[in-house]
């Protein structure tokens, strides 16, 4: 440990004392989503189940609710419920990643747990490098920087960050985001056999590389795994215009689905599908679990984005993960489900069999809360249109007419509604989770998934059922929800 990593974990340990009151006495803290305790969290880093504990960690900047000199933060777990926070994995202590320890993930190797991480520095002339760099541990908690092990190619940028890597028939594998000197984003697969040496493979894919057009300035965090028979590369592109109800965030996040040339690095794919319809969410990263399943974090949040207008801002924290959601592949589309253990959080169960919604608006006096999760299963729609608020805050409308699925909130900038939509051709359920101030809605088993943050009224705990034009019938089941840590 240097001197410079110990004085860094020394002030976040006070910064996180110095806050703590004013941190838990935010009404719009979380209940059962990771937070970081104090300042800013974004995207979910080194993934991993690892020797019978889930690791996720997490870029923090604990100093400020605000981006700056990223740590890597620690939550482990057993069984993807309950989390404990450890100390900071990584620090931003050193020459090669003074000004960030940047996205990156995580693999077993010979009993060790290596980190890949994007060290960021600002150089005297304030131009920005970029390092590529590993980390490694034998008992999961405590990190030793062994440097740099791959520096930005000819013909690219400095924007070169957020390795992903991964082994397959004895060969290690990464892929990177990078942005060429045309300003172009691509990913770029490189290939390894000891983890040290790498050598440039070929370009997955990227803006103007093959038949793809312009697709934007520089793709983050890219993710490359084999899903149900199929290589899947998630990746967030930025620079992407709004075209109908897609990308309607500052910056997005979407997948391609194809068949990965290992020896060219080339993905032979199919068109690029946006993977959440809400308003927060950017940067996830997968895993796959002891039980063989493919495990996603996002980050519940966009950068550039109103950050600095969210409320919580003022009680010195920002920004939160997803819950962690299973992958599947159905007919040419990811599915995204919350795993299965989070029953384990449920409690205080309300069912309504059979419940005719009409153009009366209903409420029902169990049926509310902040912290819950609602399961509504459609058993007849006759509707054109049905709609659900929560809390006075956010809407969830199916439009059967315009075959269209709609989240709107008031938004936290300027307390206008606003509103994301998808196609969606019928309604079969909408399994929601609420959380004081964060909403992911499942629909139809997970086909459509929207992610956001909304900041209502702390009193309100309202939920509200109606229709136009026709009536809907459905069963509801709601549970209130434990926390998590
Ligand atoms: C995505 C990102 C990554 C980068 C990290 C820095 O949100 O910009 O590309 O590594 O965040 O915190």
């Amino acid at each position: 440990m240097t001197n410079r990593d110990q004085e860094l974990r020394q002030k976040a340990k006070e910064t996180i004392k110095r806050y703590e009151r004013l941190v838990e006495r935010d009404p719009y803290r979380l209940v059962y989503h990771l937070m970081p305790p104090v300042g800013l969290l974004n995207d979910p880093n080194g993934f991993i189940d690892w020797d019978g504990t889930y690791h996720l960690f997490y870029q923090w900047h604990p100093f400020e609710a605000a981006h700056g000199p990223k740590f890597w933060g620690h939550f482990v777990s057993g069984d993807l419920v309950f989390w404990e926070e450890k100390e900071p994995a990584l620090t931003p202590s050193d020459w090669f990643d003074k000004n960030g320890c940047y996205s990156g993930s995580a693999v077993a190797d010979n009993g060790k747990l290596k980190l890949f991480y994007t060290g960021n520095v600002k150089n005297e002339n304030d131009e920005r490098e970029s390092y590529q760099c590993v980390a490694e541990s034998e008992d999961g908690l405590t990190f030793t920087k062994k440097g740099v092990i791959l520096h930005v190619p000819d013909g690219y940028t400095a924007h070169f960050r957020d390795p992903k890597v991964w082994k397959r028939d004895g060969i290690w594998y990464l892929v990177i985001g990078a942005q060429t000197k045309q300003i172009d984003g691509h990913v770029l697969l490189f290939r390894s056999d000891d983890l040290k040496e790498w050598q440039f493979a070929g370009i997955v894919t990227g803006s103007n590389v093959r038949s793809m057009g312009d697709f934007g300035y520089m793709w983050e965090c890219p993710d490359l795994f084999h899903l149900d028979g199929e290589d899947v590369l998630l990746v967030s592109p930025q620079g992407l215009e709004k075209q109908g109800y897609l990308y309607h965030n500052v910056h997005n996040t979407g997948y391609f689905i194809g068949r990965l040339d290992y020896e060219t690095g080339e993905l032979v794919h199919g068109p690029f599908k946006e993977l959440d319809r809400g308003f927060e969410f950017y940067a996830p990263q997968t895993t796959i679990d002891r039980y063989g399943r493919r495990i996603l974090f996002g980050w519940m949040g966009v950068p550039d984005q109103g950050e600095e207008k969210h409320p919580t801002v003022k009680h010195q924290w920002i920004h939160a993960m997803t819950l962690p959601r299973e992958l599947k592949l159905v007919d040419g589309k990811i599915y995204q489900r919350p795993v299965e253990e989070l029953k384990q959080l449920r409690k205080n169960e309300v069912s309504r069999p059979s419940v005719k919604i009409s153009e009366h608006p209903q409420r029902f006096e169990e049926i509310s809360g902040e912290a819950f999760e609602l399961l509504l299963d459609v058993e007849e729609n006759q509707a054109e249109v049905f709609e659900l608020t929560i809390r006075d805050n956010v809407r969830v409308i199916f439009n059967r007419g315009l075959k269209r699925l709609t989240l709107e909130r008031v938004s936290f900038v300027d307390g206008l509604t606003e509103s994301r939509h998808c196609e969606l051709a019928e309604l079969s359920s909408l399994h929601l989770y609420v959380d004081t101030s964060a909403v992911e809605l499942f629909v139809n088993e997970g086909e459509e998934v929207f992610t956001a943050r909304y900041f209502a009224d702390p009193a309100n705990r309202s939920i509200q059922f109606k229709t136009l034009h026709g009536s809907l019938t459905a069963s509801l089941k709601k549970w209130a929800l434990d926390s998590i840590m």
